[in-house]
């Protein structure tokens, strides 16, 4: 398979991916955040584009531009994501979750401005737990044969890790990114491994997001067959 001529072994399939990265708010002008860019899930959009997969791409605060021919649904928080995903994945043969979650969230929204008062020490922020979305999709799944990828970002032991993530989410693959300075966020390249239930694992060499995304691709076309 060239660049020029990528095989349409997802045509038919509707396939929803997630990227970005969450934000929770705290008053009308602060949030909860993580530093992802996007750029991942973004690649698994034009990729899976390219291989003929109708694609819905719920985008949580990426400035990224809309892949071409990929249906965007933009969301901000951990629960816009989650109502988002669900209601894509319904119809779905595929869902990877490449966007980056928040786990926490304030537990109050103040509708004002939170100010800073002489005197008094600040506030705790209260935090309370996020749905696990991929979780939640990989025990309910929409449709017989649905393929559920998820995205991890280890340090220390990245396989064992993994391999635990992967039980503990109950997805069909697990990429897992080993995270240090230079690697994964931000980063126009990445080096990853696929892990799957049936304990394979699939190296894909450090390189563009594309290629990683193409690797996720084969995988699950693999899967779906
Ligand atoms: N994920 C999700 N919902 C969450 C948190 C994570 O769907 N509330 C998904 C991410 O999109 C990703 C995968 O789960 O595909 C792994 O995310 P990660 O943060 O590594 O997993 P956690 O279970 O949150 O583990 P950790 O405590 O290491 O953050
Ligand atoms: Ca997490």
């Amino acid at each position: 398979r060239g660049p020029q001529a990528p095989a349409a072994d997802l045509a038919g399939r509707h396939v929803v991916i997630s990227a970005g990265g969450t934000r929770e708010p705290l008053d009308p002008v602060r949030f909860l955040g993580n530093r992802s860019s996007g750029k991942q899930g973004y690649a698994l959009a034009r990729t899976a584009v390219a291989r003929g997969a109708r694609v819905t791409l719920v985008a949580a605060n990426s400035e990224l531009p809309d892949p071409a021919g990929a249906d965007v649904v933009r969301v901000g928080t951990a629960l816009q994501l989650r109502e988002a995903v669900l209601k894509a994945a319904a119809d779905a043969d595929v869902v990877v979750m490449a966007a980056a979650v928040a786990d926490f969230r304030p537990a109050r929204y103040a509708e004002g401005k939170i100010k800073k008062r002489d005197g008094e020490g600040p506030e705790p922020v209260e935090l309370v737990r996020n749905p696990d979305v991929l979780a939640e999709l990989s025990a309910a799944r929409a449709r017989p044969g649905q393929v559920v990828v998820g995205f991890a970002a280890e340090t220390d032991d990245v396989l064992a890790n993994g391999r635990a993530k992967l039980a503990r989410k109950g997805c069909d693959l697990l990429v897992v990114n080993e995270v240090g300075e230079r690697k994964t966020f931000g980063a126009e390249q990445s080096e990853a491994v696929v892990l799957a239930p049936d304990g394979s694992e699939t190296p894909v060499a450090f390189g563009p997001k594309e290629v990683l995304s193409d690797t996720v691709w084969d995988l699950v076309a693999d899967r779906l067959r």
